[in-house]
């Protein structure tokens, strides 16, 4: 029989850190679910957008975040690969500096992010989840069986974000991301609304000098310890 509850991972941290990738390892390793939280703030900013709303007009935000008509279109290994808003698949148009900029705006707000609980709660499903964000072991998955807490330098963050942008064909200087970094970093850890911090109970893993692999590893090894995973 199934646990009326699954087990859930979260794995919170700073944009760059390496949470949506070692959180989307771990999920296809351990064929769990996958939660990229972010995402629904991304969708939320760039609907917002797209319906002519500012990032501040909370009154307008909470039914829209209430109401968002996304689809995650899962891929063979169980985690999300397509993400669909209103019915137009936006999978790299949320990933932009701006959307991502919009996200932590939209994210400032009280109401907003209550539209969103349900929503993400209901990723918990059988065998498990991994949740990915800014608050999953603090607010959304307050009794988690695992929960981590992933860090790195600031200069390794905004290198490895130079990275994935230009992979994806988009081309920013070094110099205006760490800026826009860390002006993400400060309004999403000095929100009053559930700002990014580490849980009491979370485990932090600095993954500076640490390859993905290594980082995947001892994720899993913790999984390991506390039998959420048999080999
Ligand atoms: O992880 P990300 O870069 O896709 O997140 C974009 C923004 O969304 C981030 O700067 C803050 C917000 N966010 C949040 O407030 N809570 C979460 N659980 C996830 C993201």
């Amino acid at each position: 029989m199934m646990d009326a509850i699954s087990p859930v991972i979260t794995v919170d941290g700073p944009g760059g850190a390496g949470k949506g990738t070692i959180s989307r390892l771990v999920a296809v390793q351990l064929n769990w679910h996958m939660l990229d939280s972010g995402a629904l703030y991304r969708l939320v900013a760039l609907a917002a957008q797209r319906h002519g709303l500012t990032w501040d007009n909370e009154a307008a935000l909470i039914p829209l975040a209430g109401h968002l008509d996304v689809e995650f279109l899962a891929d063979s290994g169980n985690t999300e690969s397509r993400i669909l808003l209103e019915g137009e698949d936006v999978t790299n148009a949320i990933r932009t500096e701006e959307c991502g900029s919009g996200a932590s705006q939209v994210a400032v707000l009280p109401g907003v992010r209550q539209a969103l609980l349900d929503r993400q709660r209901a990723f918990r499903r059988p065998p498990g989840l991994v949740a990915d964000g800014r608050d999953m072991g603090t607010v959304i998955f307050p009794d988690a069986e695992l929960k981590i807490f992933l860090t790195a330098s600031s200069e390794e963050r905004a290198l490895r974000r130079h990275k994935q942008l230009k992979e994806k064909g988009i081309d920013v200087n070094v110099a205006t991301l760490s800026k826009e970094i860390s002006a993400r970093d400060a309004r999403d850890a000095q929100r009053s609304a559930a700002p990014l911090q580490p849980a009491r109970d979370a485990i932090t893993i600095d993954t500076t000098a640490l390859t993905i692999d290594a980082a995947v590893e001892q994720v899993m090894q913790l999984c390991r310890d506390r039998k959420l995973v048999r080999v």
